[in-house]
């Protein structure tokens, strides 16, 4: 039992993730977080489940992979009297979708930049989902043993992607074979690299930027970055926390994740700089992080690894409260009440913390079916929280039963897969026609047949489709909607959900619809409500 307040426990929560394009280092910086914040069981998983992501396409790989994850989705760690969360995000970019619903449940996220490309496309999508919610940024820039690009075209570059002033807390001096180390601008010294060091503890550091020390080794390295660092005195902003905790400045470190260089520095501006739990908006009210009563919401449904038993983990963001084990939660959408008692907790270190979650954390809720992405969990209130996105699909196939007997299993199968959102399910409004599957990745498409088939008993054969897009649709006026639907009927089709959806081929299709009929609102995303 803590004897911490809510307050308290709250207060020292920081809950985040790491994003980046793959082969940044997102798997390297994660271990090293963790072996530096003392968590040194979970690192070795970490690298395994890596290892396991390369064959990605394989299907015993992916088996492995969601066994593997549900373990490793969400680390816990203590570091400096507070509890981090490092919520993982899927490292194919096929789940995208997966990931941006992760970053719903986090109050920041580190991106990790590739000093030799730069800010790359999947990052950048991932950064739009962080501006749009304005979550705050630390920026580590990675792989400064190597020949890597000019640090301040990477600042210049990071800014003009981000939208955000790029604020330096460390300056690299030198890089790839001459890499000498990175300068604390915050603290005045320098911390000396040196290849393959051991975690923290035996670093060596020179005090000030005009010691002669670091001249004399570092010649005209050091030269090269005192002129940046006076460059960078003169022209950027100070940090400004407030401007940081509102999306608009990042702080910027250099590293090498790989050899455990720049991490520490990381590490400390995480739990320094990043921002507790906050309120949540609700549709009935706003919901304080220290209420003492519990709710949480759903931002992933993972299915266990036994097809057998076809059960499922619901990852719940505590939202506000105490959670304790064995105590009746409330699901808003349905009413129904469920009282968890073998809740998964990822805490690595302090049994005595496992028993107990407050808002930041994460627990895994292993259901039937009974918990949906979206669903919010309560003492009783029933509160709905919005903002899980779900994106317009842009790959779609059509599903058919190759034995017709077997076409209730194939509708659970799809129901299910749909409500864990492994993919989006539509049913054409038109009789006769058949179900439609949406994704955002191609490898989704095989992953639901190959479960619908071990999951299931179900053979499924997927079917080309016309289509391209999808757009949700919505209309303040019934009548505009209706004389909508009755003139496109042929594309109309509903979601899980039941939600409208505009099912379209061209580009050039979606552009007319939306000319013609003025009164209709085309959505790409929709936000669970
Ligand atoms: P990801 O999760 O973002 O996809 O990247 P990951 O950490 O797996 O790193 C991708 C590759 O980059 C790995 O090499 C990793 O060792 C390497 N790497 C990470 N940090 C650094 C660094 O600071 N400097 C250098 N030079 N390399 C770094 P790999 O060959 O793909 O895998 P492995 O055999 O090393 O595990």
């Amino acid at each position: 039992m803590s004897h911490l307040s809510i307050k308290q426990e709250v207060a020292r929560r920081r809950t985040f993730a790491i994003i980046s394009h793959p082969d940044a280092g997102k798997t390297t910086l994660t271990e090293k977080l963790l072996l530096f914040a003392g968590a040194i069981q979970i690192a070795g998983s970490v690298k395994a489940r890596k290892a396991s992501r390369h064959a990605s396409s394989d299907w015993m790989e992916i088996e492995k992979q969601r066994g593997i994850s549900v373990a490793s989705s969400v680390m816990q760690m203590e570091y400096k009297d507070c509890v981090i969360n490092l919520l993982d995000t899927p490292g194919h970019q096929d789940f995208s979708e997966d990931t941006y619903r992760v970053l719903t449940a986090v109050d920041a996220a580190i991106m990790v930049v590739d000093a030799a490309n730069g800010i790359e496309p999947q990052t950048i999508r991932l950064l739009q989902v962080c501006r749009a919610r304005n979550t705050p940024i630390l920026t580590f820039i990675n792989k400064l043993d190597r020949e890597v690009r000019e640090p301040l075209d990477l600042l210049g570059e990071i800014e003009s992607h981000l939208g955000m002033d790029t604020i330096p807390f460390t300056w690299p001096i030198g890089m790839g074979k001459s890499f000498g180390g990175v300068y604390d601008l915050q603290l005045d010294r320098m911390r000396l690299f040196r290849p393959g060091q051991e975690r923290r503890g035996n670093d060596d550091f020179i005090e000030g930027l005009d010691n002669p020390l670091i001249r004399e080794k570092f010649g005209s390295a050091f030269e090269k970055a005192h002129e940046e660092i006076s460059l960078i005195k003169e022209a950027t902003p100070d940090f400004d926390h407030e401007a940081f905790l509102a999306g608009k400045q990042t702080p910027v470190f250099f590293g090498s994740a790989v050899n455990n260089f720049g991490v520490q520095e990381v590490l400390d501006a995480l739990v320094k700089w990043a921002p507790k739990p906050g309120p949540r908006q609700a549709l009935e009210r706003i919901v304080q992080p220290d209420e003492p009563k519990f709710s949480g919401v759903v931002f992933k449904v993972q299915a266990n690894m036994d097809p057998a038993h076809r059960d499922r983990v619901a990852f719940v963001r505590v939202s506000s409260g105490k959670f304790e084990r064995g105590m009746r939660l409330k699901v808003s959408r349905t009413g129904k009440e469920i009282r968890p008692n073998n809740v998964v907790s990822f805490l690595s270190q302090r049994r005595d913390l496992l028993d107990e979650a407050y808002a930041g954390d994460v627990i895994g809720i292993p259901n039937h079916g009974v918990l949906h992405l979206g669903d919010v969990l309560t003492e009783g209130e029933t509160l709905q929280f919005t903002g899980l996105p779900f994106f317009a699909p842009e790959l779609f196939q059509g599903v058919e039963v190759k034995d017709p007997l077997r076409t209730k299993q194939l509708r659970t199968g799809l129901t299910q897969l749909g409500e864990e959102g492994a993919i989006q399910v539509f049913r054409p409004e038109a009789a006769g026609g058949a179900l439609l599957l949406g994704a955002i990745g191609q490898l989704q498409f095989e992953v639901v047949a190959h479960r619908l088939k071990t999951e299931y008993g179900v053979e499924a054969r997927l079917m080309p489709s016309r289509y391209t897009m999808a757009r949700w649709v919505t209309s303040d006026n019934p009548k505009a909607l209706r004389k909508f639907m009755d003139s496109n009927a042929a594309h109309i089709a509903y979601d899980v959900v039941d939600a409208l959806a505009f099912l379209i081929s061209s580009p050039a299709q979606l552009r007319v619809a939306q000319e013609l009929n003025p009164e209709i609102n085309f959505h790409a995303m929709r936000e669970h409500a």
